[in-house]
């Protein structure tokens, strides 16, 4: 497995991968676990060779103190890479990705600018800009990333269609543990009884499932779903958004087309989403 920590050492490297056949894509902020290996595999299904990207992107952080808490695991990352067949892994620290700054950004004007994007205001714009530059770097054939990130997924697919960017974008869906819980490299800063109350999550988002599938409406959902998480006294509910799943609207109502609930909860030190895409 190769390991570049410059853009001029990733094209030297990837000009002798097209050989093989064509590249997947797994861009992560590292800390990782089973859910970014089930992106790894879904892209080694597909392709002869899979690039995984290692970069905590400072853009897409609000708060200076969610950055700096942000976990860092270098060498296990690199071992579980290694171990999963991984051909080359793109390590950059800030200055190699905005060598001048922030001049240049990335947006999906309305897309990252509702929903969790009001939770988290610049963020959609920091991942955009940043995965914008690592397929530049890249020029991979099909990038994969977690259907758990369902906002995320869904500017990613606007800003490749709307620029034009020559990259398949795959969704895989969210791996969980035993009792539902998301993974995410942020469940370690969940503390005490905060991991037990965090399963409200998946909880609360298979009811939801349930009651749409018997033809309940939408604000009968989310009141369900207000009431789930507000008995779990470490859970605060900051976003809830039940939206359209093709048109990213909210709806009212009983739904008739597949919906997207996306949920963001508040725990003392960190911030779960979770979301579920339903057919009624
Ligand atoms: O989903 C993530 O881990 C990040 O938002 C991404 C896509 C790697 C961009 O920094």
């Amino acid at each position: 497995m190769q390991i570049c920590k410059t853009v001029t050492e990733v094209r030297r490297t990837m000009a002798d991968l097209p050989a093989q056949g064509s590249v997947g894509l797994v861009t992560t902020m590292g800390a990782l676990h089973a859910g970014h290996m089930a992106l790894v595999a879904a892209a080694r299904a597909d392709h002869a060779a899979v690039v995984a990207t290692i970069f905590v992107n400072p853009t897409q952080f609000g708060d200076p103190k969610d950055l700096e808490a942000y976990p860092r695991t270098e060498d296990a990352d690199l071992a579980m890479l290694k171990d999963a067949g991984v051909a080359m892994v793109f390590l950059p620290n800030a200055s190699e990705i905005y060598p001048e700054g922030e001049e240049t950004i990335v947006e999906t004007t309305h897309l990252a600018n509702i929903l969790h994007g009001v939770v988290r205001p610049g963020h959609f714009r920091g991942v955009a800009t940043v995965v914008t530059k690592l397929f530049n770097i890249i020029q991979p054939d099909a990038a994969y990333f977690g259907e758990k990130d369902y906002q995320q997924l869904a500017v990613i697919r606007r800003m490749v269609t709307d620029l034009h960017i020559p990259v398949q974008i795959h969704g895989v869906p969210t791996v969980r543990e035993a009792d539902g819980l998301a993974m995410s490299s942020r469940n370690i800063r969940l503390v005490g009884h905060e991991r037990s109350d965090a399963r409200v999550l998946y909880q609360s988002l298979t009811v939801a499932e349930t009651m749409v599938k018997e033809g309940k409406t939408v604000e009968l959902v989310a009141e369900t779903i207000r009431d789930i998480i507000g008995s779990r006294r470490a859970a605060t509910l900051v976003g809830l958004d039940i939206v359209d799943a093709a048109a990213f609207a909210h709806v009212t109502g009983i739904p008739t087309h597949p919906i997207g609930i996306m949920i963001a909860v508040q725990f003392k030190n960190v911030l779960l989403i979770d979301q579920k895409e339903i057919t009624p």
